[in-house]
């Protein structure tokens, strides 16, 4: 299998927050680089950035000091190197910033996309919902990626969100489950939020697997690892392993 794909740029988004976007991008991105791909996160969460809590770095710069001109889009990114990537991170602790201008975000994805060219994959954990900071981000992404969870509300905001993402029709939309109990359960809830989509908007997202709901998740949080490298053998390793060679494909 040839590991080192095209360059890619994969918006990681859900309609409502605590699904597991920040584990689902942190965790792709660690697979994604395990397999030899140069990889990036981009932390688009402003107000709640949490990348680097997951992985457990301190990024000295932020968003921040590029939108106010003080660095280049390339002194912000760190090197993970016990995972292998690089980071834009927030600083989640200081409340930099939580939203921004048109301008400031034309900047900010003119660089990323120059900066996403020496990547093979770049994940822009993007923050909870529609608006504007969210959205205005999808027209730089190949792929976009929501992260599904089974309660109502969920659904209801995932629904609310691949409505507007479906109007614009440049990137693929795809679907990945999380916290389920079984890759069954994943498959029917995909297909159910597909038939719903399909009914009302006339289209379906793609599924590219769910990751099963797992007590390693909260472990490797806590020691702000990748879930491969404290549970290598659990059901969440597997799944995202899984996710990440049919990203590849
Ligand atoms: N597959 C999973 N199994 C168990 N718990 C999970 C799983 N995915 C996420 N979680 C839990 O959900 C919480 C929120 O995840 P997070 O990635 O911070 O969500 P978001 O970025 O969408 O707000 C995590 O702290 C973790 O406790
Ligand atoms: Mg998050």
């Amino acid at each position: 299998m040839s590991t080192v794909s095209g360059r890619r740029i994969i918006g990681v988004v859900s309609g409502k927050g605590g699904v597991g976007k920040t584990f689902v991008s942190v965790n792709l991105a660690a697979a994604l680089a395990d397999a030899g791909n140069r990889t990036l996160i981009f932390d688009a969460d402003l107000g709640l950035a949490n990348v680097d809590l997951q992985l457990g770095v301190d990024p000295p710069l932020t968003i921040a000091d590029f939108l106010l001109g003080r660095n280049t889009i390339d002194e912000l990114v760190v090197h993970v190197d016990n995972v292998g990537i690089d980071i834009i991170g927030g600083r989640s602790a200081a409340a930099t910033l939580t939203s921004t201008s048109e301008q400031e975000r034309r900047k900010l994805k003119s660089a990323l996309v120059a900066l996403g060219r020496s990547y093979n994959y770049t994940l822009i954990d993007l923050a909870a919902g529609i608006d504007v900071n969210v959205s205005d981000f999808f027209e730089i992404c190949d792929t976009i990626l929501v992260v599904l969870r089974g309660d109502p509300s969920s659904l209801m905001d995932a629904y609310a969100l691949v409505k507007i993402v479906s109007h614009q029709m440049r990137s693929r939309i795809a679907i990945v489950t999380n916290a389920v109990s079984s890759s069954r359960d994943g498959a029917d809830l995909a297909k159910y939020f597909a038939d719903v989509t399909n009914k009302y908007l006339q289209f379906r997202p793609e599924y590219l697997g769910g990751i099963r709901a797992d007590r390693t998740v909260d472990l490797a949080i806590r020691r702000q690892m990748p879930v491969y490298a404290v549970a290598p053998q659990c059901h969440a390793t597997a799944d995202i392993r899984e996710l990440a060679r049919r990203v590849m494909a």
